[in-house]
């Protein structure tokens, strides 16, 4: 159990040290398009601040649930995600890449390409606009 543990904190310690290059240089590309008015600024999720809401859901449940193999807490949460789409109308892959991940998990597949689609499409967006937003709610 320890040892779980410990393996668990040296996964999330290394995610987000990679989470956290991406995010510095996103930091540079929205200071390069400050022309049209600087964009409002997260304070969390920075090296010091409290990780932000739905980073630290991110983190405790969803990579939690990926790690323990409980696949099927995993599927919930993955429809959760899909139900709390900041942007339904507009971010449609959003919703694919999160019902998709829960389709996988229920058919006890670990969702991966997934988690890397969504990230790779939204995490940027995201960050930039959603930041603040309240988590979605855990699972029961
Ligand atoms: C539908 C979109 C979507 C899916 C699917 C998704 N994520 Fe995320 N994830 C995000 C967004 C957006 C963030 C950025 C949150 C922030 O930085 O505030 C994030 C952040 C994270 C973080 C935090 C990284 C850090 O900064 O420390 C982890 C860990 C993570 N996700 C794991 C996963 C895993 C594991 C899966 C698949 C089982 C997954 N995510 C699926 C959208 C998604």
């Amino acid at each position: 159990m320890e040892a779980l543990r410990l393996e668990y904190a040296r996964l999330v310690t290394r995610a987000g040290k990679k989470w956290w290059c991406a995010g510095l240089f996103s930091c540079a590309l929205a200071g390069l398009s400050a022309a049209g008015g600087a964009a409002p600024q997260a304070t969390c999720g920075r090296p010091g601040a409290p990780p932000c809401p739905l980073q630290r859901w991110m983190r405790e449940q969803v990579a939690a649930a990926r790690y323990e193999k409980d696949l099927p807490k995993l599927a919930e949460h993955l429809e959760q995600l899909a139900r709390w789409n900041p942007e339904p109308d507009e971010w449609t892959k959003w919703t694919r890449y999160a019902r998709d991940g829960a389709a996988a998990a229920r058919a006890g597949r670990r969702p991966d390409s997934s988690c890397r689609g969504c990230h790779r499409d939204y995490r940027t967006r995201f960050q930039r606009s959603y930041r603040d937003k309240q988590a979605p709610p855990r699972a029961p």
